[in-house]
């Protein structure tokens, strides 16, 4: 028992300190409520033959996997073990994963996997991708059913990276984690391309550029305070609701609208600060933060209990549209709605990112998404327009048209097809263009658009906007919103399953 407890053995476990990595019953350790941990399947054996494996014990097959608790929840959990020949995947390994993944599905608990693995075990051939095609899919037919996190605290190469990639949150670590399809050496063979390990797959690759990991950690303890974060947020499954904690006001001395707001249209500003102005306690626990920045996502808590926010940042590119924002927009609103987490948007956006870039990269399609997502969700969405709803964006963000059950605009909402100057120089070309002082014009005509339809009044006066509120009014208006929706009941059409554009 102690020696299947020593896992790779003394040197192993020394070389995976040696590179600041913990090991597997450490991190489990770490991460768990004291004393919650239950181990099972330690005895089980690979059943490689090959390659004088018959010879060969590998103790736990190179996989931690046991039941426990985070902040009082329940968890199935399991953790690669590197110091057993590189937490490499065989069959026997992937099995113990998918009997802890098949008991999180029939226990509803959420699944959290640590992945530190040098991928498929080479000596056991196609056993090993077998068992890669078990977990995936048992991660599909868990998603949405059950929350699963990925950690990945080593690295994850090859088509191990697909379980991470189908499952709700991934967690990395500066310097630890390496994610990537094919490694540097692959890659200079190939397309004769150099590049490291860190630069073509790091933490902070996929934090910042791809936007495969939705936590960035400076540690691996770091990391796991962030899971425990999380953990007070979201369910254990899919027919529940997550814990309610008791209310908290906002600080609304640190936090004051007023003094966060700008008064001037075309200054920018952090629309984070205005969500901690409105949520319980002014917290908020971003995701992705550093992905997409000009749109923000996160859990807060409204009343006690757990909301989504999807927001336009006007800090970054004036908060618009792309590619990027629609795609980490989308699959967040997808989580809310998988989960019963009623869905808060606020607005300030010019509209979808125009652009040969961003046609050619696909912003028609990436764009769809989160029209989708909106539109299938069926929990509450209470929407506020702060300041601009322009376009295509109008619409997306939530709109009343979308379903939204109550859009509310502060005085300063701008809601039109186009921004002002753009509409001014479309539709009033040809008086700019036949005028004696064109400039002098364009500005007229500039100002008679703003004051036409820069207001949300038109909007309102087609019911589309529910109540034009003052921006002091937003945490009481949403709270209430909030409360007569607790019993929300909307059933979309019967069908097998919808076709989002991804
Ligand atoms: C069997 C493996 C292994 C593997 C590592 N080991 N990867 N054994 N199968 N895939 C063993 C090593 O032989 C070594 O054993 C021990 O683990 C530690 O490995 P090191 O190489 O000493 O560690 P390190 O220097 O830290 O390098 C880590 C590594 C490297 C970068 C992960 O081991 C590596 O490149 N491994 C191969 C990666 C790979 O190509 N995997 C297949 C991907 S394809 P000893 O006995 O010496 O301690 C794939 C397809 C999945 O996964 C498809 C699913 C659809």
């Amino acid at each position: 028992m102690q020696e299947a407890l020593q896992g790779g053995g003394e040197k192993a476990i020394e070389k995976q300190k040696a590179v600041g990595k913990m090991t597997a019953r450490e991190r489990i350790l770490s991460l768990l409520d004291d004393g919650s941990f239950h181990e099972y399947d330690l005895f089980v054996q690979h059943s490689g033959k090959d390659f004088d494996m018959d010879k060969k014990i590998l103790p736990g097959d190179g996989v931690v996997t046991g039941t426990g608790t985070i902040c009082g929840y329940p968890v199935c959990i399991y953790a690669q073990d590197f110091t057993v020949a590189g937490g490499s995947l065989g069959y026997m390994h992937a099995q113990k994963i998918c009997k802890i993944m098949d008991h999180a599905m029939k226990l509803k608990t959420p699944i959290i996997g640590i992945n530190d693995s040098g991928g498929a075990r080479i000596q056991e051939g196609v056993n090993a991708l077998a068992g890669y095609g078990d977990i995936f899919y048992r991660n599909t037919m868990a998603s949405g059913v059950i929350p699963q996190i990925s950690v990945i605290l080593g690295p994850c190469a090859g088509g191990a990276v697909y379980s991470p990639a189908l499952t709700d949150f991934v967690f990395v670590v500066d310097k630890i984690s390496n994610m990537f399809i094919t490694g540097p050496d692959v890659i200079k063979s190939v397309l004769g391309e150099e590049i490291s390990k860190e630069d073509l797959g790091g933490a902070r690759v996929h934090a910042e550029i791809s936007g495969n990991a939705h936590f960035f950690a400076e540690s691996e303890q770091e990391c796991f305070e962030q899971i425990k974060s999380l953990f007070t947020y979201i369910p254990w499954s899919n027919n529940k609701k997550a814990e309610p904690f008791e209310t908290k006001k906002p600080d609304t001395k640190t936090y004051k609208i007023s003094s966060i707001f700008p008064a001037d249209p075309a200054k920018p500003y952090d629309i984070r600060h205005i969500i901690r102005s409105i949520s319980d306690g002014s917290e908020f626990l971003e995701i992705q933060e550093l992905f997409a920045p000009n749109i923000v996502i996160g859990f807060a808590r409204m009343n006690g209990e757990t909301v989504g926010f999807v927001a336009n940042q006007p800090a970054a590119m004036a908060g618009v549209l792309d590619c990027d924002a629609s795609d980490k927009a989308a699959r967040f609103i997808r989580f809310c709605d998988a989960f019963n987490i009623p869905i808060i948007t606020l607005e300030d956006m010019p509209g979808y990112l125009p652009g040969i870039n961003q046609e050619h990269a696909g912003v028609i399609r990436h764009g769809a998404k989160i029209l989708y997502a909106y539109s299938e969700a069926t929990v509450p969405k209470i929407t506020v327009i702060l300041r601009k709803a322009y376009g295509g964006g109008y619409i997306a963000m939530c709109s009343s048209h979308l379903k939204a059950d109550f859009v509310f605009a502060w005085p300063t909402a701008e809601i039109a097809v186009m921004g002002p100057e753009g509409a001014a120089n479309v539709v009033f070309r040809k008086d700019i263009k036949e005028s004696d002082n064109p400039d002098k014009t364009r500005k007229e005509k500039i100002d008679e658009y703003r004051k036409k339809f820069a207001n949300p009044y038109v909007a309102a006066s087609y019911g589309y906007i529910d109540a034009v509120i003052q921006p002091n009014e937003t945490r009481q208006y949403v709270l209430h919103a909030l409360d007569v929706s607790k019993n929300k009941q909307v059933q979309n059409p019967d069908k097998k399953h919808g076709l989002p554009p991804f």
